[in-house]
C-alpha cells in the first residue's frame, strides 16, 4: 500500500501505472484552461485513452484543452459535454446526451466552487452544497450503469479538499437558514465533508464489484479556484501558515499544504483512478498520492453520518439511489 504521502507531478504516476489507461473512456467534470481538471485531461491524453469526455458550462472552456490534446495526441478522441452542476435538470440532460457511450471506465468529478458569496442553485440549494456535492450524487447515480459495464478496475473519483477536516454536515440546516447564517468557509467545509462521506459509503457498496471509489484532497493548487476568495484571502492564508498548524474538529493539528501547480493537484486524482496498490482501501480519502483516512475527524468517520447523508441526498435531489 502506498502510505507515504508525497507531492508528485502527474508524469510520475503515469510513468508507473499509465498503461492501465490505454483505450479507456474517461469523463471529467470541471474542465477549463486553468483548472485541475483541464490539466488532468491533458495529462491523461499522454496515456492513450480512447475517449475523453470533457464537461463544462460552456464549450469555450474546453476548446484550448482539446487543441492541446490534439496537437500532442491526435489519436485521442475528445468530446465536449455541456453540464451545469448548479441545475440538476441540466445534469440529467447531460447524461442523456451521452446515451450513445456504452461504458465509462473512469468517472472523475472534479468541478467545484469555493467560498462564493451566498447563492442558490436552480433547485434552491446553497450553491457549494449543490454544485460540489448534490450534483455529484445525481451524476454518479445516473452514470453508475455505464461504469458497471466497464467492470472491475473502473473508478469513480470525487474531488474533495483538506477543508473537509474543518467541515461537517449541518444536518438540521444544510442550507444555512436560506443564507441568513451563511459563512462561505463553513459551507465549503460542509460540501467537502459531504463529498468525503458519500465516497465512504459508495466505496463500501461497490467494493464487491471491484469498482474503485476514492475522494481526493489535491493540496493547495494555484488554479482558477481562487477567483471567489474574498480580497486579501491569500494574505490571510500566509498569516495562518505563520501562526502555526490548523486544528480539525477533533482538536488535532494539521499543516496548510504548500502551494503547487495543477499537475501536482491532478496527480492524486490519477493515483485514485489507477494506482493498484490502494485497491484494498475502497472509499478512502487520498492526500498527496496516499491513503489518508487517518486525517479524517470523528464526524467524517461515523458511518451513521454516511447513512444520514445518503438518505438526505435522496430526499433533496428526488433521486432514489439503491445499491
Ligand atoms: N485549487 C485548490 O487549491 C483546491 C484545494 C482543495 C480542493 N480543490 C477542489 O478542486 C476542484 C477543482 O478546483 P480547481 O482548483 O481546478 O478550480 P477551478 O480552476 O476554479 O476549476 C473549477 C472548475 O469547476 C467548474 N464549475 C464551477 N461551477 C460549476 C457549475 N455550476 N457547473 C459546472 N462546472 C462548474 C468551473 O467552471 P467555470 O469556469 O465555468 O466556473 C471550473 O472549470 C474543486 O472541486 C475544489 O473544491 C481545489
Amino acid at each position: 500500500m502506498s502510505n507515504k504521502q508525497q507531492i508528485l507531478r502527474c508524469e510520475v504516476i503515469l510513468q508507473k501505472y499509465g498503461k492501465a489507461l490505454s483505450g479507456k473512456t474517461v469523463l471529467i467534470t470541471g474542465v477549463s484552461d486553468d483548472s485541475i481538471a483541464g490539466e488532468l485531461a491533458v495529462q491523461l491524453a499522454r496515456a492513450d485513452p480512447a475517449l475523453l469526455i470533457l464537461t463544462a458550462r460552456a464549450e469555450s472552456k474546453v476548446v484550448r484543452i482539446q487543441e492541446k490534446i490534439k496537437s500532442k495526441k491526435p489519436n485521442v478522441k475528445t468530446r465536449f459535454l455541456h453540464m451545469d452542476l448548479s441545475d440538476l435538470s441540466a445534469v440529467r440532460e447531460a447524461v442523456k446526451e451521452i446515451n450513445d457511450v456504452p461504458h465509462i471506465d473512469h468517472l472523475v468529478c472534479v468541478a467545484g466552487v469555493m467560498f462564493p458569496p451566498h447563492g442558490k442553485t436552480k433547485d434552491g440549494f446553497e450553491s457549494q452544497l449543490g454544485v460540489n456535492y448534490l450534483a455529484n450524487f445525481v451524476l454518479v447515480k445516473l452514470l453508475l450503469p455505464k461504469v458497471r459495464v466497464a467492470g472491475p478496475s473502473s473508478s469513480i473519483v470525487i474531488m474533495a479538499s483538506s477543508m473537509a477536516r474543518q467541515g461537517k454536515m449541518h444536518f438540521d440546516d444544510v442550507c444555512f437558514s436560506d443564507g441568513k447564517t451563511y459563512d462561505p468557509m463553513v459551507a465549503y467545509g460542509q460540501s467537502n465533508a459531504a463529498r468525503v462521506m458519500f465516497v465512504k459509503r459508495l466505496g463500501e457498496k461497490l467494493c464487491d464489484e471491484q469498482i474503485r471509489v476514492f475522494s481526493v484532497d489535491p493540496g493547495a493548487v494555484q488554479s482558477g479556484l481562487q477567483r471567489h476568495c474574498p480580497p486579501g484571502f491569500l494574505d490571510q492564508v500566509a498569516e495562518w501558515k505563520k501562526a502555526g498548524p490548523m486544528v480539525d474538529l477533533d482538536g488535532n493539528t494539521f499543516d496548510i499544504p504548500p502551494w503547487t501547480g495543477t499537475s501536482e493537484g491532478a496527480a492524486t486524482v490519477i493515483t485514485a483512478m489507477i494506482d493498484p496498490t490502494i485497491t484494498g482501501y475502497n472509499g478512502s480519502y487520498l492526500n498527496q498520492n496516499a491513503i489518508s483516512d487517518h486525517e479524517l475527524h470523528t464526524h467524517l468517520r461515523d458511518s451513521n453520518n454516511w447513512t444520514k447523508l445518503w438518505g438526505l441526498s435522496e430526499v433533496l435531489t428526488g433521486e432514489t439511489f439503491s445499491l
